[in-house]
Parts: structure tokens; C-alpha cells; sequence
């Protein structure tokens, strides 16, 4: 028999450890942030660190209605009536496009430090590929990043990375002619690199906050809104195929 194997947590008679401390122990003495960092990351983080994951976890734990996700979960509520199902069907609504571009842009600033910013962005137009943590459907430039970065500079975090990611954004900006700004997924991205966790971990600084926004509209939608309100009028889309096919029988 081949055994599951883990060092994230045990739970014998004696209680629940984490990461090697006790769950006990932790619950009062740290915050939730810190918890998620303790969990990703294998340890405690510093005061600055645990105040820089805060500040993350707040950054993206809501943003609109309008975006995919939170669309999905709406509709799924109203479907099923379920609060787990629309949690689910808006979680699953986060990916590269939306939500989930840290994950892709940590891999390409995590493997490509040290090269010029020139080369990398060359590369991915050459691939015909978009870069990764850049660019917004609203934004021209992301108020979460600005403010991510000023707290990443005050906590002494902000270093060749965040740098990189900068420098990434200017030359995109000149190999495509127009402004195509870090977006939080890519400043996150480049923040949580300062802060050495691997890349594979970015999509879970966007879906564990997330999930308290989606959460909230769930709620909302089976509070508020009578079942099957989401749905699309006649006039919202529109019917693009073929009529009057005849079965010829
Ligand atoms: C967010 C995003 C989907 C917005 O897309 P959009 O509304 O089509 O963007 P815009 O209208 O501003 O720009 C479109 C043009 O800029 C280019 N462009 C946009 N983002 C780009 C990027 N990250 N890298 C390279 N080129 C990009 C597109 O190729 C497009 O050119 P085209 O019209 O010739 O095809 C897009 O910027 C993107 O895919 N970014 C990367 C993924 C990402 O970071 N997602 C998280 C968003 S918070």
C-alpha cells in the first residue's frame, strides 16, 4: 500500500497541528493572513510579510459585479438555490483571462530575472502570446497596483522583481503602442515572488479572497433576488444561426 503522505497538518487524539504548531495555539494569537501565508508557505512570516499578505487578501476580495466570476455564481444561485453551488460555479469562472493571470505571469518573471525586459516581451510576440499580468478590460492603469507597490516600498519587500515587472510594462507598452498596465494579478505576482513563493501558488492569493466576494453575491442573489431571475431577455442577445431548415420528410 502506497501511503498518502503530507507536511501540511496532522490531527491525532492530542489535538491539530499545523505546519507544526498547534492549531489551538494559533487560533487568537494569529491572524488570518498570516494562517494563509503559514499554509503556503511552510512557516510564519515576518510582521511585514503577514502585513503585505493582508493587504493582498484585501486587494482582490471583491471588485464588481460585471466580472466573470461573480456573473457565474450569480447565475448558478439562481439556478440551483444552492449557496455551494454558486460559490463553485464562481471560483470556476477564475482563470488566466480573469482572476488567475498571476500564476503565468510569476512563472515568466521567476524564470526570466536577470534578462532584459526587451527579450522576454520580443519573445511572447514572437509566440503571439499575451504577457501574462498585463492589461485590463477597465483599467488603463490598476489603482490595486499602485497602492499594492506603495505598501510593498514602505515594508521593505518591493525589490528586483517588482522592478522587473515594471520595466516588463514599459516595454509592452512600446513593442504594442499602447499603455497595457500591470494589473493586480501581475503585481501580486511580482510581490509574493519578493516574498519567495513559488509560482504554482499566485492563483490562490486571487481565489482564497475571492471567495469572500463571491460568497457575498451568492447571498445576496438567494436573499434578494426571487430563484431564476438571471436569465437573458430576448433583446440582450442575439440569435445568430440558421432558420426555417426544412426536414425534407
Ligand atoms: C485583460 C485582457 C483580457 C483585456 O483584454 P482586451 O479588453 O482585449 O484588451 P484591450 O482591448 O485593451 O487590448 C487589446 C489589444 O491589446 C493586446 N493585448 C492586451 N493585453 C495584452 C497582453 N497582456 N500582452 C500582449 N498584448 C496584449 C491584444 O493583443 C489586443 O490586440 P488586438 O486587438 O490586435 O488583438 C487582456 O489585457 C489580457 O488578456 N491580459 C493578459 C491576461 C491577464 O492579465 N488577465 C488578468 C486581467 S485582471
Amino acid at each position: 500500500m502506497v501511503k498518502w503522505k503530507t507536511k501540511i497538518s496532522d490531527s491525532t487524539d492530542e489535538g491539530t497541528s499545523v505546519r507544526g504548531y498547534s492549531l489551538e495555539e494559533l487560533v487568537g494569537k494569529i491572524s488570518y493572513a498570516e494562517m494563509v501565508y503559514l499554509l503556503l508557505r511552510g512557516k510564519l512570516p515576518t510582521a511585514e510579510e503577514g502585513k503585505m499578505v493582508d493587504s493582498i487578501l484585501v486587494s482582490v476580495a471583491e471588485h464588481s459585479i460585471g466580472t466573470p466570476s461573480i456573473m457565474s455564481a450569480r447565475t448558478a444561485a439562481s439556478g440551483s438555490g444552492s449557496f455551494v453551488q454558486g460559490l463553485a460555479a464562481g471560483i470556476l469562472a477564475i482563470g488566466e483571462h480573469h482572476g488567475g493571470a498571476g500564476e503565468g505571469c510569476a512563472k515568466v518573471l521567476q524564470e526570466n530575472l536577470g534578462k532584459t525586459a526587451g527579450d522576454v516581451v520580443s519573445a511572447f510576440s514572437a509566440k503571439k502570446e499575451r504577457l501574462p499580468g498585463y492589461g485590463h478590460k477597465v483599467y488603463t492603469t490598476d489603482p490595486r497596483t499602485h497602492k499594492l507597490f506603495k505598501l510593498a516600498k514602505e515594508l521593505g519587500i518591493f525589490g528586483s522583481y517588482c522592478n522587473f515587472a515594471l520595466e516588463l510594462e514599459k516595454e509592452l507598452e512600446k513593442s504594442q503602442g499602447k499603455k497595457l498596465c500591470l494589473n493586480v494579478d501581475g503585481a501580486i505576482a511580482a510581490i509574493i515572488s519578493e516574498m519567495g513563493f513559488h509560482w504554482r501558488v499566485a492563483k490562490a492569493f486571487f481565489v482564497i479572497p475571492r471567495t469572500a466576494g463571491i460568497s457575498a453575491h451568492v447571498i445576496e442573489e438567494l436573499t434578494e433576488e426571487k430563484p431564476f431571475a438571471k436569465r437573458l431577455e430576448s433583446s440582450e442577445y442575439e440569435y445568430t444561426g440558421e432558420r426555417g431548415k426544412n426536414l425534407g420528410k
